[in-house]
């Protein structure tokens, strides 16, 4: 069976990388989650003072992420743990701080360039499951499989609400649908690399659909694309 590159784009918090990780694990795949390197150097932004009330140093960023290493460690379990500088950031890179800085740095292009760059050399030998928003418009515009992910905002609200209180924290449903909100708009409206679907993705609107239903979906999409 031929090995491919599956690029799998789309809005934030509509389940790109629950349907993602899945397939990976039942194709034996290697995963990559691009977003979680944007929240690595969002990490690194703030930790560094580089981001103050919402503004961006961007010139010292610029100067600083040549040095900047990320990368992905798997566990006993097969997670994927995002690495920064060495250190497991998977955790803090999912919390609101860098979930409300992260639109503004990944529209930068030095950024850009940086990651993409990275994105290549990992994926170069194919059998990749790689989600993000611009895989298969510019990382990988060649990829065999390219599926484009939406949902309704209020679903993907509630989602990302749920998940929220899972983990114990407070959060407020409106604030939260502000969240996705600015986000797709920041993601689709930026001049490097907007979030906009391949001419040739395969489209899915998971808002009423259940989890097993959209992985048996993605397995079929799979099949038929590695039989070819
Ligand atoms: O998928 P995510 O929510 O973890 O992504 C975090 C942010 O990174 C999101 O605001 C969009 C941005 N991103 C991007 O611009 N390009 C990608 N390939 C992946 C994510």
């Amino acid at each position: 069976m031929k090995k491919i590159i599956i690029a799998i784009d789309g809005h934030s918090s509509c389940g790109k990388s629950t349907m993602a990780k899945a397939l990976a694990k039942k194709t034996g795949y290697t995963y990559i989650d691009t977003g979680a390197m944007y929240r690595a150097v969002t990490l690194f932004a703030l930790r560094h003072g580089l981001i103050a009330d919402g503004e961006i140093k961007a010139d010292e960023l610029e100067r600083f992420l040549p040095q900047v290493s990320i990368g992905f460690m798997y566990d006993s379990e097969g997670m994927q743990h995002t690495l920064l500088d060495g250190e497991d950031v998977e955790r803090e890179i999912r919390g609101m701080e860098v979930s409300q800085n992260v639109s503004p740095v990944s529209a930068l292009p030095f950024v850009r360039e940086a990651m993409v760059a990275q994105q290549r050399i990992m994926g170069q030998s194919g059998a990749i499951v790689m989600d993000g928003r611009d895989i298969g418009t510019t990382v990988f515009p060649n990829a065999e499989l390219k599926i484009f992910v939406t949902a309704r905002d209020d679903v993907r609200a509630q989602r990302r609400y749920d998940e929220m209180v899972q983990k114990g924290e407070d959060p407020v449903f409106e604030d939260v649908l502000e969240n996705v909100r600015q986000r797709d708009w920041i993601d689709s409206h930026r001049e490097v690399s907007p979030l906009r679907q391949a001419d040739d993705a395969i489209v899915l609107d998971n808002s009423d659909m259940t989890i097993p239903q959209q992985d048996e979906w993605l397995m079929n999409h799979f099949i038929m694309a590695t039989a070819e």
